[in-house]
């Protein structure tokens, strides 16, 4: 990742964060992807009334660049309205681990724009082997 993909990453993620609907928590998160091809997917967290079917801003833009025809991610940043970092949840971490290429990093991005980078495969050390199940 170049600084400069770098850069316009962790800025999608911050603009998406903008569109969050999430009127039951108020905690809004953006998040955005880079593709091992340089495109940039963004997306936010989306709510329902019926809580456990909220979707995370990491998912959401997962999704568009899978439906976009993208299927290796090299980077993934996620941000939120607070100081301190937040961490993809678990399914979202399932869900990269499926895109994610050898050498994925996180950036973590507190809301005052300080940055954390970190190995995927550290919050995510054993992904379930998915070439054994591909058919
Ligand atoms: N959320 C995300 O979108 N990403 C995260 O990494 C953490 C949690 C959302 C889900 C829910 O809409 C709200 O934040 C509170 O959990």
């Amino acid at each position: 990742m170049t600084t400069a993909q770098r850069r316009e990453l962790i800025a999608r993620a911050v603009a998406a964060k903008e569109t969050s609907y999430s009127p039951y928590s108020r905690f809004r998160v953006g998040a955005a992807v880079l593709t091992d091809d340089g495109n940039i997917f963004d997306g936010c967290n989306v709510e329902n009334a019926s809580y456990g079917l909220a979707i995370c801003a990491e998912r959401n833009a997962i999704f568009r660049m899978a439906h976009a025809g993208h299927r290796s991610l090299v980077a993934v940043a996620v941000t939120s309205d607070h100081t301190s970092f937040i961490t993809p949840c678990g399914a979202c971490r399932q869900v990269i681990a499926e895109f994610a290429a050898k050498g994925t990093v996180v950036l973590l991005v507190s809301a005052k724009g300080r940055v954390k980078r970190v190995p995927f495969e550290r919050i995510f050390p054993t992904p379930p082997d998915l070439a054994s199940l591909k058919k």
